[in-house]
């Protein structure tokens, strides 16, 4: 079944609350949480106490996408304020292997992104430490860009590879995503959808229910 997970990035924050009850209220599980330091990427968006804040609001799985520089630095306090999953950036790690298993040390979910440029075979020897894969459909840094197509190969090797290795890792994608162009990542393999501007701008329940309306389609389509 692939999921669709919200990226608050997107959403007003001066109503943040209200509008991640919205998701809520569409049976949404996955809130997609994109954590920036100005150094990994050239924007800065915000930290622990959003997340913190949003903790005790909602029982949603909170997807926490780090952006940041040497994520190892700070796995053990984004457990604390309230991340199932951590994602941290090939790129940004001095060592990988190490970062990955602090994150399950923290008892979280394992996640390792690549970048649009990064050639996936990179992440082909850290699976058997990880839970999901998020490849960048987009330059990681800011929302509301246009979707990467060069980057469905690597969605299509990936899951290539996880099905001749007998791995079930979850692979997620990220940026530029909406109702018109879900297929092709769906049909690249991908099993979970990060959209950002296409749920939180305009009317959100209504956007939900559109992009669920894309993949129960794609999914009834490939049934086997
Ligand atoms: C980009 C972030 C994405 C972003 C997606 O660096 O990782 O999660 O919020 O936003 P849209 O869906 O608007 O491209
Ligand atoms: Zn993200």
């Amino acid at each position: 079944m692939i999921t669709l997970a919200p990226s608050i990035l997107a959403a007003d924050f001066t109503r943040l609350g209200e509008q991640v009850h919205d998701t809520v209220l569409e049976g949404i599980r996955y809130l997609h949480i994109d954590v920036m330091d100005g150094m990994f990427v050239p924007s800065i968006s915000f930290g622990f106490p959003v997340i913190e804040t949003l903790r005790p609001f909602t029982d949603q799985i909170f997807d926490v996408h780090l952006m940041i520089c040497e994520p190892l630095r700070f796995i053990s306090r984004f457990a604390k304020a309230g991340a199932d999953h951590i994602t941290v950036h090939f790129e940004a790690c001095g060592n990988p292997a190490e970062t990955l298993l602090a994150i399950r040390e923290n008892g979280c979910g394992v996640g390792l992104s690549i970048n649009p440029s990064t050639p996936v075979d990179v992440v082909f020897p850290y699976l058997e430490l990880v839970d999901l894969v998020l490849i960048m459909t987009v330059e990681p840094g800011f929302g509301g860009q246009e979707f990467l197509d060069f980057t469905v190969d690597k969605i299509r090797t990936l899951r290539n590879y996880c099905r001749d290795h007998g791995l079930h890792t979850v692979i997620e994608t990220d940026g530029g995503l909406k109702a018109d162009n879900l297929h092709v990542v769906m049909e690249a393999g991908c099993d979970r959808i990060v959209c950002g501007s296409a749920v939180f701008h305009g009317d959100i329940r209504g956007n939900v229910r559109s992009l669920r309306r894309e993949i129960t389609r794609f999914e009834e389509a490939h049934q086997s």
